[in-house]
């Protein structure tokens, strides 16, 4: 089964990519290749439902792909209910990077190239209320937590090599 990464927005899913072993796939970037523009550009022209539903054939090809491959999800695929029914059927194998919501707004804000539409789009306020209806969705379907904040992505890495 495919080693799969979650997290809200800005944990750093895909700076872990350089320190692990096996196939990585960023599943933004496999969506931002399919649509052709970026998501935050998708986003603004076609709306967040028309995002989910592409997010959720590509996560479902991703996990086809077989048990080398580490996929690095969007934070919003805990979202969609199909998406975690197909998570819950990776079990053992799902990885949540865990951060403070501080840490990641701060992150985030520094990025401003890379900043995503969730986060342009709404107030500090909305966007922690995001963040705090995110993390049962995480806590639901993590087989192991590994807690970011002040770890370099090489140290992330090792934990979940180790899985
Ligand atoms: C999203 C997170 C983003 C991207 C999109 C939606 C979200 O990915 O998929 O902007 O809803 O949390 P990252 O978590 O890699 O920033």
């Amino acid at each position: 089964m495919a080693k799969v990464l979650l997290g809200f927005m800005g944990v750093g899913k895909s700076s872990v990519a350089p320190y692990l072993n096996g196939c990585f796939v960023d599943m933004d970037q496999v969506i931002e290749d399919k649509i052709g523009m970026s998501i935050t550009d998708f986003f603004a022209k076609e709306g967040e439902a028309s995002f989910r539903q592409i997010e959720s054939e590509t996560l479902e090809e991703l996990l086809q792909e077989g048990d080398d491959v580490i996929i690095s999800t969007g934070g919003g695929v805990v979202v969609t209910e199909c998406n975690r029914k197909l998570l819950k059927k990776n079990r053992k194998h799902n990885v949540w990077l865990h951060s403070s919501f501080d840490v990641v707004y701060n992150r985030i804000k520094k990025d401003i190239k890379n900043q995503p539409p969730l986060f342009l789009n709404h107030s500090k306020e909305e966007f922690k209320a995001i963040y705090d209806g995110r993390m049962i969705l995480y806590k639901g379907l993590a087989d192991l937590v590994v807690t970011v904040d002040n770890r370099t992505p090489e140290e992330v890495a090792r934990f979940i090599k180790c899985m």
